[in-house]
């Protein structure tokens, strides 16, 4: 029991810690709350920004040919964050706007969204970042801005970023993994992981390895990361129908076979 005097004080400590910390802040590791992208078509404002936005993203879709001078492979941004950015588990655009800037271990410093994006252009997509301020970033950036409207901000929300994979039961086999490649992928994505071509020369299916592929320093050169995304998105269409072993034995002989290395790398084969 609390003596009659110091119940006062308490009471307003207790009130004081909660206009300090709101409960808001506190459940910011929360991955509870569902968040559904709003629709971009039919919905762009007029004007300038609405024009910033849809270049956003036909170079989100087709980055290859709207933004080509920083793209150095055969995918695009669509390639691994699935229809147009907003699928869930496929490192939605909507679960990133709101929890940047942010702190990452992968290069020991606070990124930006921008600065987040830079990376996939330099390692996911082989190529070079372009730069901030510019026309290409203000366009990804007003893109990320719209299908992201209504998302609360410093919240980790379901579906952010990647599936997170549990170790598996026996380490990752390259040998298994082969087999799931040519019995569940390799009908779009080629024996030789090079992916397939349509007749018009547009890619397809990308390529999973190789020169056109991403660099040894893109995020899926992690192998746990890689599964996570193929459990949850991979054969296309079909996700969660491999078992968690198989998507692990399948990421790591993927991750086993020949792309660019690290331009960060001396020696690294970067142009
Ligand atoms: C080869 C696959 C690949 C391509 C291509 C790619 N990315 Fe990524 N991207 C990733 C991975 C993997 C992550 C890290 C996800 C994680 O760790 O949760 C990521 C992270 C991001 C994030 C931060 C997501 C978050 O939740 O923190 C943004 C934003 C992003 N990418 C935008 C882009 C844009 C824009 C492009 C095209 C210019 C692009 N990406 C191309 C694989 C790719
Ligand atoms: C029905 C065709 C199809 C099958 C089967 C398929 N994929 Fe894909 N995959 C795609 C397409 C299409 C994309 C790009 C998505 C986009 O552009 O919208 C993709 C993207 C990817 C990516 C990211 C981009 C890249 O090239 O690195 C990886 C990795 C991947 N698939 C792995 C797999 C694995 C592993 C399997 C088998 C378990 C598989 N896929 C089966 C069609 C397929």
């Amino acid at each position: 029991m609390i003596p009659p005097p110091l119940a006062l004080p308490l009471l307003s400590l207790l009130t004081g810690l909660l206009l300090f910390f709101p409960p808001g802040a506190v459940a910011s590791g929360t991955r509870n709350f569902q968040f559904f992208a709003p629709p971009t078509e039919g919905t762009l404002p007029n004007g300038p920004l609405g024009r910033l936005i849809r270049q956003g993203e036909l170079i989100f879709i087709h980055t290859g040919q709207f933004a080509h001078r920083y793209v150095g492979n055969d995918l695009t941004c669509e390639s691994c964050h699935l229809d147009r950015g907003i699928k869930p588990y496929s490192a939605p655009l909507w679960g990133a706007y709101g929890i940047y800037p942010r702190y990452r271990k992968k290069n020991h410093t606070v990124s930006t969204l921008e600065e987040r994006i830079q990376g996939c252009f330099r390692f996911s997509l082989n190529g070079t970042p372009p730069p901030l301020g510019g026309r290409t970033m203000k366009a990804l950036l007003a893109y990320s801005f719209w299908v992201s409207r209504g998302a609360p901000v410093g919240l980790y929300l379901k579906g952010q970023g990647l599936r997170h994979m549990s170790k598996p039961a026996e380490p990752p086999s390259r040998l298994r993994g082969k087999r799931v490649f040519e019995s569940r992928c390799s009908l779009c994505h080629g024996l030789d992981g090079q992916g397939t071509q349509a007749d018009n020369n547009q890619v397809a299916f990308p390529p999973v390895w190789g020169p056109r592929s991403f660099n040894k320093g893109a995020g899926f050169y992690n192998v746990g990361k890689l599964a996570g995304f193929i459990k949850m998105n991979m054969p296309l269409s079909k996700g969660q129908t491999l078992s968690d072993q198989q998507a692990w034995d399948v990421a790591a002989y993927i991750d086993s076979q020949p792309r660019p290395e690290d331009p960060r790398k001396a020696g690294g084969k970067h142009s």
